[in-house]
């Protein structure tokens, strides 16, 4: 269901940014004024209202009670989603590509931001904690069979004398292409250079780790930046249709 969409999504966020950038190639200066460039702007400003509703009824528990008896709460941020996608899709088309007053211009960039940080937070912070976890499993995999190999060279500690010499930062680069000599296992491959092998991988698993979870951390405040720069969009947006009404509809002339 979900990587329904994450594909659904992705495709939706593409087409929005291909919308955008025909700005390069078409310019149309009267069609937001127009009247279907009027239908298409007020359409996606009210589906862009749905993630405030969401908002709303995810904090103030007696609507979100009411609300979750007839969907779920995992349902509305489908809604959210979706329509957090679609309304500023026809909000861009409704701009005809005129992007030239500074609140069009801000306006249009902040919605962008806003679907773009949506995006990343729901798609790439859960890829983050799903590869992190799935590193972890491996890294104990690995942790066990490195013990039963570390158990396996105690018992012979002539054997793992022999390791010593590889044990340093230069002299590991050097011994990589080479074989360094060991006990050999009933699966053939010798004691010694199975746990040189084990700590290698278990060294990049713990890099790798590391560096996920640094990701992770730097994207941890995405919600806060993601509701912080909506409100800045829902502000931008009451002007924007403020001063369409002031300075007049003008299909209605
Ligand atoms: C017009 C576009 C959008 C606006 C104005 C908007 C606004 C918001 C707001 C105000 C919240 C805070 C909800 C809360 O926790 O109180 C939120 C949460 C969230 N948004 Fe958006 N959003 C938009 C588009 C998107 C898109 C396109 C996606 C994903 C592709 C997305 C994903 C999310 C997610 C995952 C949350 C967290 C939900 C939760 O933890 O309950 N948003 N959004």
């Amino acid at each position: 269901m979900k990587e329904r969409e994450r594909i659904i999504v992705s495709g939706l966020v593409v087409l929005l940014l291909l919308f955008w950038l025909g700005f390069l190639v078409h310019r149309s200066p009267r069609f937001a004024g127009s009247l279907w460039g009027g239908v298409l702007g007020v359409s996606g400003a009210l589906l862009m209202l749905v993630p405030l509703a969401y908002m709303i009824v995810k904090r103030v528990p007696l609507l979100r009670r009411t609300v979750t008896r007839r969907a779920s709460m995992r349902t509305l941020l489908a809604w959210h989603i979706y329509t957090g996608v679609l309304g500023p899709i026809l909000v861009l088309l409704h701009t005809g590509h005129k992007f030239q007053s500074p609140l069009g211009i801000a306006l249009t960039a902040m919605t962008l931001i806003v679907v773009v940080s949506g995006f990343v937070g729901r798609y790439l912070m859960s890829q983050f904690s799903q590869t992190i976890r799935e590193k972890k499993e491996m890294l104990t995999q690995l942790e066990l069979a490195y013990r039963a190999t570390a158990t396996e060279l105690a018992e012979h500690p002539d054997q793992a004398a022999m390791l010593r010499p590889w044990s340093g930062f230069f002299a590991r680069l050097a011994a990589a292409p080479f074989a360094i000599p060991g006990v050999t296992s009933p699966g053939g491959i010798p004691a010694a250079v199975r746990a040189v092998r084990l700590s290698d991988s278990m060294a990049d698993l713990e890099y790798a780790i590391k560096t996920h979870e640094t990701f992770k951390r730097w994207f941890a405040s995405w919600l806060k930046f993601h509701i912080v720069i909506s409100f800045v969009l829902y502000g931008l947006l009451a002007l924007h249709v403020w001063a369409g009404i002031y300075f007049g509809l003008r299909w209605f002339e």
